[in-house]
């Protein structure tokens, strides 16, 4: 691999321009680092890895829920939104955690979830200790069920991860919950539920945080109507504004409301959308200046690896950022999906049920049908493409490793619930559920959880993290983390305007190449076959390059090279 030797300047965006161009580290707390030693990762642990974070050049950290909980969903079933959870740590720990982040230039970015509590919640025990019809049933979705003693639940809906979306309480009322059965649905017709989520905007944002991942915000406004529509009714409503659970046009007002929130701040507070929509004109609305400014794109995590599919992607995508003065976002991996380097090592989705993983269990195994070596190949190749695009970058922590998805976990040290309340053929995501790619991180060849924690970890780690973990990794010309570092730093040397320009003479069906304004220049080879490169300067390869007879480059396939042009 070509490492040039980089410089790190500060990155070059205007403070409250930020997020526009950001590379986002999402730092999934539990799994991370475990100082404490109760093999649950902790603020502590984050704390003491800062240093690993600034050498590896993010601009920012998206810290997914931290907040007290039973972790009956790994902590977006939240018991209060404003505290740490006692496992996790405490606030004042929180404060230090902020402070040694900007300590090192990284903005903080934390998980809102507001589509939801937990039934520990203190609204959703006074809901239950309170008679139907009551002011605390009615920040929940609360109804009478049917059938002769409304021993029927209201409606057959499906929650999103199987099993009934409705359960029934003492009293014989049903509550809904588009999630786990510990995750009611919060009515945001109630106005304490809007004064409250703005407290807790205000009260992080005192604390220092520099913006919100918002949880399942196309999930908050919904409108039952007094006759609830069956589950295959619900399934057949467009999805345009209207349904009565997703992506209803009102929800924007709430966002326009969190707006003047976030603009009580300098620099204001930012926003990030998870929002689940049809069309990338919907998503949009999310992104939008007046609400969330911001919305995850997770059109590339969706595709497989293939240059018309990601220029297809990329073009309609910066298409709609430019309509609403956005910034779009990218996304191969988080802790919801199968790692990217995973997935590169299966057969294309392509014509298939894009449910994939749910096929490589039912092929026979997690050591069926993939090329493991293949898929970490394209998986580099993939983000070095994703960090020379225009726009936010956001990354999962053990990606810069080169991480595979963990499959071989017993069933019973499994926790996603949305493994438990499926088969393999209804289940979503990867037909293992996510515990997958949420396996507490390696940080050394050996010892006590490869250097996790003092104490095990609450996933299983196999033996082959000792290759993957940062030990064997630093300071290893070619290992998959010196490519990020270095990616990484050179990005924020090279980082320009919001566009790029397709290179149409070098981008063919298998190749893509573009350049952003400064002369920096990408090209992704999604082929097999090696292709000649133009002249330039070759600054960053995710796999070494080839010369021809006459010592001119090649890049071969499943490789990106960046370089800068001569003349
Ligand atoms: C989002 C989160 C996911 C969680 C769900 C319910 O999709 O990313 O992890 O299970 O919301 O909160």
């Amino acid at each position: 691999m070509t490492t040039a030797p980089v410089t790190v300047p500060t990155a070059p965006q205007a403070d409250a321009d930020w997020w526009r161009q950001a590379s986002v580290y999402q730092i999934y707390p539990r799994s991370f680092a475990d100082a404490n030693g109760d093999g649950i990762g902790d603020l502590r642990g984050i704390i003491s890895r800062v240093p690993y974070l600034e050498k590896l050049g993010v601009d920012a950290v998206w810290l997914s829920p931290f907040y007290p909980s039973a972790l009956a969903d790994g902590g977006y079933d939240v018991d209060d939104f404003r505290d740490v959870d006692p496992k996790i740590g405490t606030l004042e720990e929180f404060d230090e955690m902020v402070a040694a982040l900007h300590g090192a230039g990284i903005k903080l970015v934390v998980d809102l979830v507001p589509n939801h509590t937990s039934d520990r919640h203190e609204w959703f025990r006074e809901a239950l200790a309170s008679p139907k019809g009551s002011n605390a049933r009615e920040r929940y979705i609360f109804r009478d069920g049917e059938g002769e003693d409304g021993e029927l639940p209201p409606a057959d809906w499906t929650s999103i991860f199987n099993g009934p979306a409705w359960t029934r309480v003492e009293d014989g009322q049903w509550y809904l919950h588009s999630f786990a059965t510990e995750q009611p649905d919060l009515n945001w017709k109630h106005p304490e539920v809007h004064e409250d989520f703005k407290r807790t905007l205000r009260f992080w944002s005192d604390r220092g945080v520099d913006g919100f991942r918002i949880d399942v915000a196309h999930g908050l406004a919904k409108d039952l109507g007094e006759v609830l529509p069956s589950k295959a009714e619900l399934k057949a409503m467009p999805k345009d504004g209207t349904h009565p659970l997703w992506d209803r046009d009102e929800v924007h007002e709430i966002y326009a409301e969190w707006r003047e929130v976030f603009e009580e701040y300098t620099p204001a507070r930012t926003a990030v959308a998870e929002a689940w929509v049809e069309t990338a004109e919907r998503r949009a609305k999310y992104a939008s200046p007046k609400g969330l400014g911001q919305a995850f794109n997770f059109d590339l995590m969706e595709a497989d690896f293939d240059a018309t599919h990601f220029r297809d992607i990329v073009t309609d995508n910066l298409g709609q950022s430019a309509k609403t003065g956005s910034s779009t976002t990218w996304v191969f991996s988080n802790h919801d999906g199968v790692r990217h380097a995973t997935r590169y090592g299966l057969p294309p989705r392509a014509g298939r049920d894009v449910k994939q993983g749910a096929e490589w269990v039912l092929a026979g195994g997690p050591d069926d049908g993939i090329d493991r070596e293949l898929g970490l190949r394209r998986a580099r190749a993939a983000t070095m493409f994703e960090l020379a695009l225009p726009g936010s970058a956001y990354l999962y922590q053990g990606e810069e490793l080169g991480l595979h998805e963990v499959a071989e976990i017993p069933d019973e040290q499994r926790q996603d619930p949305s493994f438990w309340r499926s088969t393999p053929q209804t289940r979503g995501w990867d037909g293992l559920g996510r515990d997958g790619c949420r396996v507490p991180l390696p940080w050394t060849r050996e010892g006590e959880s490869f250097g996790f924690g003092s104490n095990g970890a609450h996933l299983p780690q196999p033996a082959w993290f000792a290759d993957f973990s940062v030990e064997a990794e630093d300071g290893v010309e070619g290992s998959t983390l010196e490519m990020y570092r270095a990616a990484l730093a050179l990005r924020r040397q090279l980082q320009s305007a919001e566009s790029l320009e397709w290179d149409e003479r070098l981008s063919t069906d298998d190749v893509l190449a573009f350049e952003r304004p400064g002369g920096w220049l990408s090209i992704t080879n999604f082929g097999d076959d090696a292709v000649a490169l133009p002249d330039g300067e070759a600054l960053l390869s995710s796999a070494s390059l080839e010369a021809d007879e006459e010592g001119g480059l090649l890049l071969p396939g499943a490789t990106t090279v960046w370089m800068r042009r001569t003349a």
